[in-house]
């Protein structure tokens, strides 16, 4: 490892749009709910619902749609969409584990770094179940640890220190806007996985993990860390 592995000991990984593409599964569960209630939900609208919980993202359908509903009418509704999804998910394979994923991870762990997946949904050991992905983090957070939304960093937060470092030990790696601004204001590295053009908070932005070299990745984000 480079001279920052010194510095860099932890990385932390969002689940969905990171590792694994669940998107698709949680837009065609939200889509028939959608289609249940007659809200219009093209796909380019599930965009809007990245990173946020749950409940948050049925309250966004409602609101698209001028629907009203009571708390436990939300519960209900919340509850059939998660059934839908599960029926989904539990049909996930290993190979649709995102590309150039897995060496990466076999590299950082073979170069002594310590691994945890910071999740904010409460599906993510199903997801690392059925795509075998259950022994590659030292730690695994889902969305029952933390009490506080992104861009709250109580997530992250509580990686690390199940790691036993600072964030400043560790590199964050998010694909939505609300996660890489709970890292900077958690103050961890963080690498955006997409379009720079969205990820403006994140230190370096790459497309994914194909071709990913972890020295590449600790140089950058060390240019970075000596410039910032
Ligand atoms: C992640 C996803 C969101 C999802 C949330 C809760 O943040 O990006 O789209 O709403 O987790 O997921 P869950 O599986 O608990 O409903």
């Amino acid at each position: 490892m480079t001279d920052l592995s010194e510095k860099i000991k932890g990385f932390v990984f969002n689940l969905d749009g990171v590792i694994v593409d669940t998107a698709k599964y949680h837009y065609i569960a939200w889509r028939r709910l959608a289609d249940e209630m007659g809200v219009d939900f093209p796909p380019e609208q599930h965009d809007k619902l990245r990173s946020l919980s749950r409940m948050e993202s049925l309250e966004k359908i409602l609101e698209w749609g001028g629907l009203y509903m009571t708390e436990a009418e939300k519960l209900h509704w919340a509850d059939v969409k998660n059934n839908w999804y599960q029926g989904l998910i539990a049909n996930m394979k290993p190979e649709e584990v995102l590309p150039g994923v897995l060496p990466f991870l076999d590299e950082v762990r073979n170069s002594g770094g310590r691994t945890a997946l910071s999740s904010a949904s409460r599906n993510a050991w199903a997801v690392l179940k059925s795509t075998r992905l259950e022994s590659y983090f030292d730690v695994v957070l889902d969305g029952s640890a933390a009490r506080k939304a992104k861009p709250h960093p109580e997530c992250f937060l509580l990686a690390a220190a199940s790691l036993q470092l600072a964030p400043a030990e560790c590199i964050v790696f998010d694909d939505a806007v609300l996660g890489v601004r709970a890292a900077r204001i958690g103050g961890f590295h963080i690498v955006g996985i997409g379009k720079p053009e969205h990820l403006p908070d994140a230190e370096l932005v790459i497309p994914g993990f194909t071709d990913c070299r972890l020295s590449d990745i600790l140089e950058s984000v060390e240019k970075m860390a000596t410039v910032g």
